[in-house]
């Protein structure tokens, strides 16, 4: 759909042949879509707003004629006219001002409604995405997409919805009431609007530019922000206040600069309509002139004129400057459609029935996979059969693939070759909720929600009751020291648990897992954070709960993994050596190296059986 662009945003579009008004085909394909989506469902009260500001135009179109008529009279010397005069203008002045207040809270209602189903609908669209795209754009970058591109659609649209109805209507019954008194003078005033069409529609592409230039250094703004404030303990440490406030002033400056740009290109149109207003007021007295003095128009209705013509310059100039918020909308509504009409790649195939697990065998079979960017494959070739109820533990160098390969049974990312497989069921064609529910997924960077204990617990079973909490706490050696935060399991962690240390974090994440009870259990360096003492613990734990399901265990220690039914080394995205602890010290390859390089460095731990220390 990004081809019917002719003004593209970045610039490129050197076309200038269409100097008109009209919107290119592209934008009015997304106004009329961003019309259907989202404001056509509430046409009722569109037009209770509607209604409320044709009111009120026609309450602001009598204004002249009150005017007109008074001097009119003033002029004649008759007085009896007064009261009726006074009592009109007050009634239309409370007639406006209550219906002011209506018309602002009617409208003002449609947008914020708007904004609040946008954000509700965009986040649950993006949270549904696969979790490659997710990663692809910076949180901060996806919220500036909820928050401010949706800001300028809402700011779009109610400067729409005022000028549409209110500001032009108000504009059509000044008119209206200025033909009424004198059709010459206004043909003459009148006259001199039409040129500023060319000039507003440049201004109109430039804005649009600026607008999506602006709203991009945005979202790198609130992802920078986002990163900085994450990120506190290193800038204290490092001492990088100055590195990150002057990061962060860089791009503060840039988006400064370029609102700047904005509100200097949105003021030309402001001061071109301004401009024409007082060419218009010109024009009416140099005409009025010849009217009045040859008695084909009273002083009257020249004051009714000028009265017209003044209140009309702002209704005029907002619908001008209109133009202008239009091209940032269309820019902001370009980029939330960009989000919702991505498809999710990996989804349910039609007819995708749901995971039966048997015993939960998992096997992988020649499995490739390749991050989208990377320059190398990440797993070459990988073939392992796990099988129901065994432990299989993957070992090896960091980077050597391990968390790709426990990231691949969920379908994070899926593979671009070979298949992994659970009980014989290719897992691209079962249902992805049956899949993610047979699963449960502790992995190496341990994630939390500010809120308590409890509910950090709970994530592995929503509606977990409070003894199915404390089983699975104890499970995972967690019990003892959540009886020891101030209030226990209803303890506030902060945010992504920043209240708790590394081991406390990761023995929550292994109760939710636990409390998951799920037939497939996937721990990637799960208890890496832990001492070794609260490790065994944890160990003895675990031993207890894996028995009888399938688990693939990645650890830090390779003392852990000593008792697994199978230990396999992994170099470089494919697996070199497999066997039994045992087996593979014996052989003296790639494992029984990488146990003698890690007793050298780990004193903490007690030498495995049947290592040699030399
Ligand atoms: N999201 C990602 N995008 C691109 N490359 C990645 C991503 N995650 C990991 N990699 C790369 O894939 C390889 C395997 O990483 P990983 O599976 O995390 O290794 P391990 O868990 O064994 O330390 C590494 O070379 C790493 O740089
Ligand atoms: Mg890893």
């Amino acid at each position: 759909m990004a081809t019917a662009t002719t003004d593209s945003p970045d610039g490129q579009g050197r076309e200038r042949k269409k100097k008109t008004l009209a919107l290119d085909a592209h934008s009015r394909q997304l106004l009329s879509r961003f019309f259907n989506d989202w404001l056509r469902p509430r046409w009722r009260e569109l037009l209770g707003a509607l209604a409320l500001t044709a009111a009120l135009a026609l309450a602001t179109g009598a204004y002249p004629m009150v005017i007109k008529f008074s001097f009119d009279n003033l002029l004649a010397g008759d007085v009896a006219w007064l009261p009726w005069v006074l009592v009109a203008i007050i009634f239309i002045t409370l007639a406006r001002s209550v219906l002011l207040y209506f018309q602002t809270v009617a409208t003002q209602r449609i947008g914020l409604r708007l904004t609040t189903d946008m954000q509700s609908e965009t986040f649950r669209h993006l949270i549904h995405a696969d979790y490659a795209r997710l990663t692809r754009d910076t949180p901060g970058r996806l919220m500036s997409k909820l928050t401010n591109d949706i800001q300028f659609i809402q700011q779009a649209t109610l400067a729409s919805m005022n000028s549409i109805m209110r500001d032009s209507m108000s504009v059509v019954a000044l008119v209206g009431s200025m033909f009424y008194l004198d059709w010459m003078i206004s043909l003459v005033v009148l006259g001199v609007y039409p040129f500023a069409v060319m000039p507003i529609a440049s201004i109109a592409r430039r804005v649009r530019r600026n607008s999506t230039r602006t709203q991009a250094e945005l979202g790198g703004m609130t992802s920078l922000l986002a990163e900085k404030l994450g990120a506190t303990r290193l800038i204290k440490t490092f001492r990088l206040e100055d590195y990150a406030a002057g990061r962060m002033n860089r791009s503060f400056e840039e988006v400064f600069r370029l609102k700047l740009k904005g509100v200097s290109v949105k003021a030309r149109l402001e001061s071109l309509l301004e401009a024409l207003g007082g060419a218009a007021v010109a024009g009416v007295i140099w005409v009025a002139y010849w009217r009045i003095s040859s008695g084909a128009a009273t002083v009257g209705d020249f004051m009714g004129l000028t009265a017209a013509l003044l209140m009309a310059a702002q209704p005029l100039r907002a619908i001008g400057g209109l133009v202008a918020r239009l091209q940032e909308g269309l820019a902001a509504i370009d980029s939330i459609y960009g989000v919702l009409d991505e498809k999710p790649t990996n989804k349910d195939l039609p007819g995708a029935k749901p995971l039966q697990i048997q015993d939960g065998t998992v096997s992988f079979d020649h499995v490739n996979f390749h991050y989208g960017e990377a320059s190398i494959p990440a797993i070459i070739d990988f073939t392992l059969e796990v099988k129901g109820g065994q432990t299989v533990a993957l070992v090896g160098r960091s980077g050597a693939g391990k968390s790709t390969i426990v990231n691949l049974v969920p379908r994070l990312f899926d593979v671009t070759g070979g298949a992994i497989r659970i009980d014989g069921q290719d897992i691209r064609e079962v249902t992805l909720a049956s899949l993610r529910s047979s699963i449960a997924l502790v992995s190496q960077d341990v994630t939390l929600f500010d809120d308590t204990i409890r509910t950090n617990i709970a994530l592995g079973k929503l509606d977990a009751s409070d003894e199915e909490i404390i089983a699975a706490a104890k499970a995972a050696a967690a019990h003892e020291f959540i009886l020891t935060q101030p209030q226990g399991y209803a303890t506030m962690i902060g945010d992504r648990g920043v209240r708790l240390s590394g081991g406390q974090r990761q023995r929550l994440a292994l109760a939710a897992a636990i409390l998951k009870n799920a037939p497939i259990l996937l721990l990637d360096e799960a208890t890496s954070a832990l001492d070794t003492q609260s490790e065994r613990l944890v160990q003895q734990a675990l031993a207890e709960f894996t028995k009888g399901r399938t688990s693939i265990v990645i650890a830090h220690r390779l003392s852990t993994v000593q008792n697994a039914d199978l230990i396999c080394v992994m170099e470089s995205g494919t697996i070199v050596e497999t066997g039994t602890h045992g087996e593979l010290i014996a052989r003296g390859g790639a494992y029984a190296k990488l146990v003698r390089a890690q007793l050298l460095s780990d004193t903490d731990d007690a030498p495995p059986p049947g290592v040699p220390l030399n």
